[in-house]
């Protein structure tokens, strides 16, 4: 996906500090799965990206495969598992086809940081599903984590500031701009790189679209898919995150 792949070598920046996060993360996630389903080691993440829960997860221990749709951010997520000694299994895939791609017999599927509203129907959001089902084993977890759209300001010309990044020398100060059209927005994401040095600025611009679907929808979708438990878990993670087992009889 264009957007991704003009993001992967950017995308650290969204957080403070991309390797802390990557550790929080991990214990996080960690505690989500073993509380949920204690013993769950092997991992399917269908939305990667550059790596933030696929590598925290494998360090942990964590048996993974990382899958998404954007080459780049593939690319630079088997550089950054490289770097950190781990093993993982990358591919570029869409998600909506993840059991094509992936066979079954996963422990957990997830899909974090938002993915899944990329998807702009409701349609899609119960095909995505339905794939994550049938790639796990009975009695297997999904772990989703979205943003919570019930509570995001709807309007046009909304700016998500994240503050200023210092890195090699240069100022990166990356946000968003949100402009919605009914349950969908379109958003611009800005990166402006100004080499501290020289003085020289320049301006990144990418550009996507997402579905401003609502937490309590994306449940009603993961029952519809066939997933039993399901519930949202909102302090657990810096966003909602949505937990569903497939049935141990299925
Ligand atoms: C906000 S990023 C999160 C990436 C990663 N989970 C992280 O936190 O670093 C969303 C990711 O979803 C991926 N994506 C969007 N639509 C997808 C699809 N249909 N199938 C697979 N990945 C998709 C994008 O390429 C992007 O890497």
């Amino acid at each position: 996906m264009d957007f991704y792949d003009e993001l992967a070598p950017l995308y650290h920046l969204i957080f403070a500090n991309w390797s802390d996060s990557i550790q929080r993360q991990g214990e996080q996630l960690d505690r989500v799965v073993q509380s949920e389903w204690p013993g769950h080691r092997t991992v399917l993440d269908v939305s990667c990206g550059i790596g933030t829960q696929t590598l925290a997860l494998a360090g942990r221990g964590y048996t993974v495969v990382g899958s998404d749709l954007s080459a780049e951010a593939i690319e630079r997520a088997r550089r950054e598992a490289a770097l950190r000694g781990l093993a993982v299994e990358f591919t570029v895939g869409d998600m909506r086809t993840a059991h094509q791609a992936h066979g079954t017999g996963y422990d957990l599927v997830i899909s974090c940081d938002n993915s899944v509203p990329h998807l702009l129907t409701d349609a899609d959001l119960l095909l995505a599903f339905q794939q994550f089902f049938a790639c796990l084993r009975p009695g297997g977890g999904c772990v989703v984590t979205v943003r919570d759209y019930d509570k995001e300001e709807r309007g046009t010309n909304l700016v998500k500031h994240y503050g200023a990044r210092v890195e090699n020398g240069k100022r990166h100060v990356p946000f968003q701009v949100w402009d919605f059209k009914g349950e969908h927005y379109d958003l611009s994401f800005f990166v402006v790189e100004e080499d501290l040095a020289t003085g020289n600025v320049k301006t990144h611009a990418m550009r996507s679209r997402y579905y401003a679907v609502s937490v309590a929808r994306l449940c009603e979708l993961m029952r519809d898919a066939g997933f039993e438990n399901v519930k949202r878990l909102d302090d657990a993670f810096y966003q909602s995150v949505l937990v569903g087992t497939k049935p141990a009889s299925a």
